[in-house]
């Protein structure tokens, strides 16, 4: 029998290699003034985007350009909506990695409210509720990774000591348009390719094995993960690979809708805590803990007793994973949890130590994280026995 289950809103979905040709057309259909949210140096210098502009320009389109420096913040986001609140802007259009699509994300929000955007980040005390108003929003991703072209949250960071990293959340939230041109991503560096790649399968994984997962989700889940799986060696390697870069395009995408209909477990539980404490991409933190969190997650659930229907996705993905077909269920699962391992590795993932993450901080940081939902209760030494095996 199939189940109770709910799935939001996906955005409209324009994929392909060169698609990013037709964004003028959809950008004219919305008006004639343009927010251009993105990266310090990335898209605007690129071929794809300098054309654009042209068009744009020969168009008779207005133009404002947002540059977005790293992660972004509440009170740039404040900023950047004191500057253009009245700038009858027709549509917002976030070109870039991750954290540029959140903060498009956000402005088109915050543009349309009147108020600091820490009071609506959720979790924050005397939290005010978003109306779920927002300008149109086209996001076009030029990393492969958190799918936040999909989803209906935008991850900001908190201001003071210490950070935290808090989404700004609202049904409505997710883009008009998804504008998955995988070209754009044949310029990101391999190490940016990798731990935004490893996010996308992180995504994919949690959210198949997610206490929270329907049919559908896991139909998306596994199509995206036999693409990831095919695809994140060879586009870390050779970034010219389109193919590869059209596979992990696709996995991303996919990793953001299923995040947000089937949510994810403890990796991204230790993401929203590591991030907030230390400069950490996420890409990174999601890369160097999913092989341990898998491997653990797997040996608890055997010695449970209980939770098959989760080692058979787990069995499952190894399927997806291994060139061997016809092998049984713990084949597949020792084989996922020794297979993630090794791609990990040969990703070059960075251990937490690089970022300056010690042993003296491991008891602290594993009692604030929460495991979201993950396919089995992980305990506090559980939590600890993960990070001290990544430091
Ligand atoms: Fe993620």
């Amino acid at each position: 029998m199939v189940g109770e289950f709910r799935f939001d809103g996906v955005p409209s979905i324009r994929f392909g290699t060169g698609v990013f040709a037709g964004a003028g057309r959809l950008i004219r259909n919305y008006g004639k003034s343009l927010l251009l949210v993105t990266g310090s140096r990335s898209f605007t210098s690129g071929v794809a985007g300098r054309d654009f502009l042209e068009e744009m320009k020969k168009s008779g389109t207005k133009i404002d350009i947002v540059n977005v420096d790293g992660e972004p913040h509440a009170e740039f986001i404040d900023s950047i909506v004191a500057a253009f609140q009245n700038s009858n802007i027709d549509v917002v259009m976030a070109a870039g990695g991750g954290s540029v699509l959140d903060a498009g994300k956000a402005l088109s929000a915050m543009l349309t409210v009147k108020g600091k955007t820490w009071d609506y980040l959720e979790g924050n005390p005397g939290m005010k509720t978003h109306p779920g108003t927002r300008l149109p929003l086209i996001a076009v991703p030029t990393t492969a990774g958190t799918g936040s072209e999909a989803t209906k949250n935008a991850v900001l960071t908190t201001p003071g000591e210490p950070r935290y990293k808090r989404s700004l959340r609202h049904e409505n939230f997710v883009s008009d348009i998804a504008l998955v041109d995988p070209l754009l991503t044949t310029g990101c560096p391999p190490e940016v390719t990798a731990a935004s790649g490893l996010d996308a399968i992180t995504q994919l994984l949690e959210a198949f094995v997610s206490t929270g997962s329907s049919p559908l989700t896991d139909a998306l889940a596994e199509s995206g993960l036999q693409k990831a799986f095919g695809s994140i060696s060879r586009a870390v390697h050779n970034g010219d690979d389109t193919e590869a870069r059209s596979g992990m395009a696709y996995a991303a995408l996919l990793s953001g809708i299923v995040l947000a209909n089937a949510g994810l477990g403890a990796v991204h539980g230790y993401a929203s805590i590591l991030g907030g404490y230390f400069d950490i991409p996420h890409g990174v933190v999601c890369g160097t803990l999913l092989g341990s969190v898998t491997r653990v997650n797997i040996q608890k659930l055997r010695a449970s007793g209980s939770g098959s229907e989760y080692l058979d996705k787990y069995s499952e993905a190894g399927r997806l994973m291994s060139p061997r077909k016809g092998e049984s269920r713990d084949y597949y699962l020792d084989y996922l949890a020794d297979e993630l391992d090794r791609l990990i590795d040969n990703l070059s993932m960075p251990r937490l130590g690089q970022y300056g993450i010690m042993a003296s901080d491991v008891s602290a940081l594993a009692s604030e994280t929460g495991i979201k939902n993950n396919p089995i209760q992980l305990d506090r030494g559980d939590l600890e026995a993960i990070l001290l095996s990544r430091l």
